[in-house]
């Protein structure tokens, strides 16, 4: 199995967290998104030690909500000592629902509306991530309206391939996010932010990609904001006290992906990020870091039931399930490899190739393709792994199909952490 906390029980039923799959798919119906809390646990601690043994006790991992977005998770990470990244008013008023502590909240995006400024200030966001000279602006002015001054970041461009492990102009260049240092646009980012008078400005930020495996363009990508903490505190005498740097660190999604060493990596940039300092000349900040899928995504799984087979002989096989992109659009989207078995016939042998297809008035709706099953009949479970990130987050409502709920399983036993959506509320917003 891909997973520790996902083994095969003894009626040959995939088991999450030690709960039978086929169960909770007869108690709680499917399309159902089932998340290991403790294994969430697990991962927000691994972060949390992990970062404070390398880089120090005042470091401290942000939980790049994006990938898993609802209340109680919020209450989970806060619990286990994260932070968190925001990106927009919506995941704000969740984190701001669930209590979370909104002194460790970063609000991120390439366009903050006044609306959103306004939202966050009102509720004390402790940090914005500053896109932009206009959202600079208007930072400044809507927290001098409010008597503050406000605590941001900058979102620099660092200019890193992750999958060439090279610094590349273009990609610096040509980003909708954050302000290239190749340009001087970041220098000028620099020197507006320390002439407001309502802006505090603690540090920079950089974010390089996700579902990186190797920690070869993590040092890359310090490297160059460690240069540039050193420039600027020669050319400005500003001494940046925090430097975020970002998330993608990837996960294993089938047996092709390698097994990842979340302390190791973390290990590596921090003695690389000490090296450096030193070298350059300037006093370690104060390191953040923002991973979303590496906290999330090998918590969970989808479990849906078959309804049909289609055999189109000489050519290729169809399993149609009761889901599909509306619950994971990550196929659809980007091709994404994942691991699929049949929950109640997992020990049974992987003869019948198929594509798995969901249930939308669309072909290109598909969870995966060329897949090994035992021949599905209609009623089996089928089980989709590694499903915890950017799959309920980017759930949609496509052909009117509800989402489906997330149930949370663990020692503290089975709780519902979503509902499943009912028609009624589909209907909420029609007037
Ligand atoms: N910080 C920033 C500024 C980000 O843009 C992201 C992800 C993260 C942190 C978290 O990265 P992670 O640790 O999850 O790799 N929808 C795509 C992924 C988009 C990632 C966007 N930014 C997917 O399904 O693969």
């Amino acid at each position: 199995m891909l997973y520790p906390n996902l083994t095969i029980n003894e009626n040959g039923h995939l088991a999450i967290a030690g709960f039978d799959t086929v169960d909770l798919a007869k108690k709680y119906g499917t399309a159902l998104y089932v998340i290991d809390e403790d294994r969430l646990r697990q991962n927000c601690r691994l972060y949390v030690n992990s970062m404070k043994k390398h880089f120090g006790e005042d470091s401290m991992p942000l939980y790049a909500s994006k990938a898993l977005c609802f209340t109680g998770i919020y209450r989970i990470v806060a619990e286990c000592g994260m932070g968190t990244d925001i990106v927009s008013s919506g995941e704000l008023y969740t984190a701001i629902k669930a209590g979370f502590p909104l002194e460790k909240a970063f609000f991120h995006g390439n366009n903050k509306t006044d609306a959103d400024i306004e939202y966050a200030i009102e509720n004390g966001l402790g940090y914005f991530i500053v896109d932009n000279e206009e959202e600079l602006g208007a930072i400044n002015e809507i927290a001098g309206a409010h008597g503050i001054s406000q605590k941001i970041l900058l979102r620099i461009t660092p200019g890193i391939d992750p999958h060439t492990h090279k610094a590349v102009v273009t990609g610096s260049v040509d980003s909708k996010f954050g302000s290239a240092i190749e340009t001087g646009r970041a220098y000028e980012m620099v020197e507006a932010a320390l002439s407001k008078n309502h802006i505090i400005l603690e540090g920079f930020h950089c974010h390089i990609g996700s579902q990186i495996f190797e920690c070869e363009p993590f040092c890359d990508a310090a490297d160059i904001m460690l240069k540039f903490i050193a420039d600027v505190k020669s050319k400005y005498s500003y001494r940046a006290n925090i430097l975020n740097l970002g998330g993608g660190f990837g996960v294993r999604y089938t047996e092709a992906d390698p097994h990842i060493d979340i302390d190791a990596n973390i290990a590596d940039v921090a003695s690389h990020v000490k090296k450096r300092c030193a070298e350059f000349g300037v006093d370690m900040p104060k390191i953040l870091m923002e991973p979303g899928r590496s906290i999330v995504a090998d918590t969970g799984i989808t479990l849906y039931t078959v309804g049909s087979v289609k055999e189109i002989a000489d050519l290729k096989n169809y399993v149609s399930i009761d889901g599909g992109m509306p619950d994971n659009p990550r196929y659809a989207l980007y091709g994404s490899a994942y691991t699929v078995m049949l929950a109640n016939r997992a020990n049974e042998t992987a003869d019948f190739k198929c594509s798995i297809a969901g249930r939308c008035c669309e072909s290109g709706d598909l969870i995966q393709e060329n897949v090994m099953l035992p021949r599905p009949v209609r009623g089996d479970i089928l089980a989709v792994l590694v499903t915890g990130a950017y799959n309920y987050s980017m759930a949609s409502n496509y052909n009117r199909i509800p989402r489906p709920a997330i149930l949370l399983v663990g020692k503290n036993g089975e709780r519902i952490a979503v509902k499943r959506e009912t028609f009624e509320d589909l209907c909420l917003c029609d007037n």
